[in-house]
């Protein structure tokens, strides 16, 4: 009996030192900052299970309007979008698609990315609430002064923004309230100012007004400038120029900006990535890549999964500054850059079929 309990006994500060020393090991390594290692991949791990610890992992989806709806593309389909923790509306939150006239509302597709990610505890984010393309004339006016034409544009711009914010309210966490309103030259104004709103109003205000009335139409969400080129120094410059002398970051009215990552396989370079990181960061603003896909031909696919590899491993890196990754399309069945370069593009992470590809292997293995 006695050796018995002198064994327990043993047995138990044996158990308690191992426990204590468990405990030390996990402090000191938080003290020392380094991260833990992440948890080796389970096998049949989901993107968002694997990405929990770095940010969201999203993809731009498409509910029916221009008549493709991502969610039927395939008998797979629901379960690939399911892996995703955030989903972008590719075109169904767009003014000229969800209100293409003052009067006339077209809800369809965007309540269905709603309501299909909010069941499903996936984050959504609204694209995009001011843009010069895909906006219904009907916004503008070529009648009148210049502070008329200003005037009319603002109250469509008000009344559009508030209808948009109040219908989703917080089921849409994060919006791109203005998305390319900075000039892609060097010379000149640092504004896009061939812009619609540039055009209505004289000046860049409009973008100010944008997240003023977003900000005011929901505290709670997450408000974004959303450009491309974000890796360009001139144009990165431009934009932060523009945050500047808005007083966008001084007085609360941006949480961050949209890097959209339309990218190729050569470029940008990891230094140019990390640099655009740091540049935007600096600001004390979140860090979002909201479009990312990569111009891949057929002769360029055995090269995709690399590139997806080192740009994803940046991405990681920098997971302190990047609250959320999203890839423009899900699978290569549809993804804009086969018409916008008028040949076949295999740019993403799920094929035509809906099935894996390398790159998704190169984006999970780690
Ligand atoms: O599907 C219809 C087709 O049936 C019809 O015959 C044809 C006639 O034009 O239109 C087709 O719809 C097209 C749709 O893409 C297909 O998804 C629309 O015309 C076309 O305007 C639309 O283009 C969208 C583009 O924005 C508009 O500028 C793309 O889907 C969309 O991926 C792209 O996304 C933009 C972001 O919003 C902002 N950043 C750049 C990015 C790429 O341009």
């Amino acid at each position: 009996m006695k050796t018995k309990t002198l064994y327990f006994t043993r047995f138990k500060i044996a158990a308690y030192a191992a426990l204590i020393a468990l405990a030390l090991t996990g402090t000191l390594s938080c003290q020392r900052g380094v991260e833990p290692e992440p948890e080796p991949t389970a096998e049949g791990e989901t993107l968002s299970e694997i990405y929990a610890p770095y940010f969201r992992i999203g993809a731009a989806v498409a509910g029916g309007e221009y008549g493709y709806d991502t969610f039927r593309a395939n008998d797979n389909a629901e379960a690939v979008i399911a892996e995703f923790s955030s989903l972008t509306a590719e075109n169904a939150m767009k003014a000229g698609v969800i209100h293409p006239t003052a009067n006339s509302w077209n809800y369809a597709a965007a309540d269905k990315i709603v309501s299909w990610a909010t069941a499903r505890d996936i984050g959504v984010r609204g694209h995009a609430l001011v843009w010069h393309q895909q906006t219904g004339t009907w916004m503008f006016t070529d009648g009148g002064t210049q502070e008329e034409k200003k005037a009319f544009a603002r109250a469509n711009m008000k009344a559009h923004i508030e209808a948009m914010l109040a219908r989703y309210g917080s089921r849409v966490e994060w919006w791109d309230v203005v998305n390319e309103a900075i000039s892609d030259s060097s010379t000149g104004s640092i504004y896009r100012t061939d812009s619609p709103w540039y055009q209505a109003y004289g000046d860049a205000t409009f973008i100010r007004d944008a997240f003023a009335f977003a900000r005011a139409a929901n505290p709670d969400v997450k408000l974004y400038y959303n450009d491309y080129s974000m890796v360009s120094a001139g144009k990165r410059a431009r934009t932060i120029q523009m945050i500047d002398e808005l007083d966008l970051v001084r007085d609360g009215l941006i949480d961050g900006v949209g890097m959209q990552s339309h990218w190729q396989i050569d470029s940008p370079s990891t230094s140019e990535i990390q640099s655009a990181i740091d540049d935007f960061s600096a600001l004390g603003i979140d860090v979002q890549i909201t479009e990312l896909d990569i111009v891949c031909s057929s002769a360029e696919l055995p090269l995709l999964a690399a590139r997806y590899a080192e740009i994803f491993r940046v991405l990681r890196d920098n997971s302190d500054k990047i609250s959320s990754v999203t890839l423009w399309g899900v699978a290569d069945d549809h993804t804009w850059l086969t018409d916008f370069h008028g040949f076949t593009n295999y740019p993403l992470l799920w094929d035509a079929n809906f099935e894996p590809k390398d790159a998704y292997r190169a984006v999970t293995e780690f």
